[in-house]
């Protein structure tokens, strides 16, 4: 659905609940507006930056529906922008970081967080590939199943605070990508799981939360990314194609492609009636050479990385503002189009499946 249809539909959900964010780049102020939009809870956010005020007066209007106005979203404390972690925490029943991506970051936070929040107060870390038990790891290193007796305060409170910590995962921008990777650690509550999904479901903004069943680095989404960027980057490096021309042959290719089946389901068609067995028996040999050819490029080495810096920056610039408009809108259109593709696979063509 696209924000803008939101307003004249039914009350909104979570008037309950008051978000906690913490760290406002690109993925906070994307969340911003995804709970400002979709949500009627109270949000409040907290990031060191100088300029925060005028990051979010900058950025957010670029993603929130044209009616909606930041001043106002202030003014009457819908939006707090708080100078401490400690006071963006107060009233938090769910707090969502998305701050820098280390290990160090993560812990020293959720260590302050778990101290200022309410043991009931949901738990959630938006990283790209540092598992939530990772994220924990340094609280306590007593096992859950065995606290000591008496338990001491720190226990309770890492135990308490493992149940509720779990990645939720986007891929960028939130506020539009309706993929949403759920990842608990092994100690995640299934509870937690569960409030994760029916909070975004509730939204009604199109967002498909998917629960991974385990906890590997990347998770699942970023994983089949980064091997198929790792390989981009190795055919430039090669000089096989230039940025640019990878950038065109995904967009004529990969990109509808998946944008209508996952990679599972599209290979299937490639076997005819055999499916995908009969895909893997007749094109098996050249996937097997090419998994052999693929490049092993590393993030040690600076050469490749200048060179498609330098062939990427040549041939977009920097984004701007009117790239970040451009981007949304084909990427609403696509998601649009998907949504078109699964109502016609439900219901059949034309108008009667409404
Ligand atoms: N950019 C992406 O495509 C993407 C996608 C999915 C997930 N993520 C994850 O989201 C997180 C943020 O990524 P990003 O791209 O928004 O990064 P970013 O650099 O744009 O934003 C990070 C923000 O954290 C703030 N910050 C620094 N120190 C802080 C502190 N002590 N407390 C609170 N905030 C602090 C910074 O001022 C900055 O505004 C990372 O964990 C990243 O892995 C990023």
């Amino acid at each position: 659905m696209a924000s803008d249809e939101v307003e004249g539909t039914s009350p909104l959900p979570h008037a309950d609940e008051h978000i906690t964010l913490i760290g406002l780049g690109a993925i906070g102020v994307s969340f911003l507006a995804l709970h400002l939009t979709y949500s009627s809870a109270t949000v409040s956010v907290y990031d060191p930056r100088p300029d925060l005020e005028e990051h979010i007066q900058a950025v957010l209007p670029l993603y929130l529906p044209s009616s909606v106005d930041v001043a106002s979203l202030i003014s009457v404390g819908r939006l707090n922008l708080c100078a401490s972690l400690e006071e963006a925490c107060l009233a938090a029943t769910i707090v969502q970081e998305q701050g820098p991506e280390n290990v160090g970051f993560k812990q020293k936070t959720w260590s302050e967080v778990i101290r200022y929040v309410a043991p009931t107060c949901h738990l959630w870390s938006s990283t790209s590939g540092i598992p939530a038990s990772k994220q924990l790891e340094h609280l306590s290193t007593t096992d859950d199943k065995h606290l000591e007796y008496p338990p001491t305060t720190d226990d309770i409170q890492a135990s308490s605070a493992r149940q509720r910590l779990l990645i939720v995962h986007p891929f960028n921008p939130p506020h539009i990508m309706p993929l949403l990777e759920l990842v608990p650690s092994p100690h995640t509550t299934p509870a937690e799981v569960s409030f994760a999904k029916s909070y975004f479901t509730a939204l009604r903004s199109g967002h498909r939360p998917i629960t991974i069943h385990r906890e590997s680095a990347g998770f699942v989404a970023n994983r089949l990314s980064f091997i198929l960027f790792r390989e981009a980057c190795h055919l430039v490096n090669e000089g096989v194609a230039s940025a640019e021309e990878i950038d065109e042959v995904v967009r004529a290719s990969l990109g509808p492609r998946w944008a209508m089946a996952g990679p599972f389901k599209m290979y299937g068609f490639g076997g005819g009636n055999k499916g995908l067995r009969g895909f893997l028996d007749n094109i098996g040999e050249s996937i097997g050479e090419v998994w052999r050819d693929a490049g092993t490029i590393t993030m040690d080495d600076d050469a490749w990385k200048d060179k498609v810096v330098e062939q990427t920056t040549q041939a977009y610039g920097l984004p701007s503002a009117e790239d970040i408009r451009v981007r949304d809108g084909g990427l609403r259109a696509v998601v649009k189009a998907q949504e078109e593709q699964e109502r016609v696979a439900r219901h059949g063509g034309g108008q009667g499946g409404q």
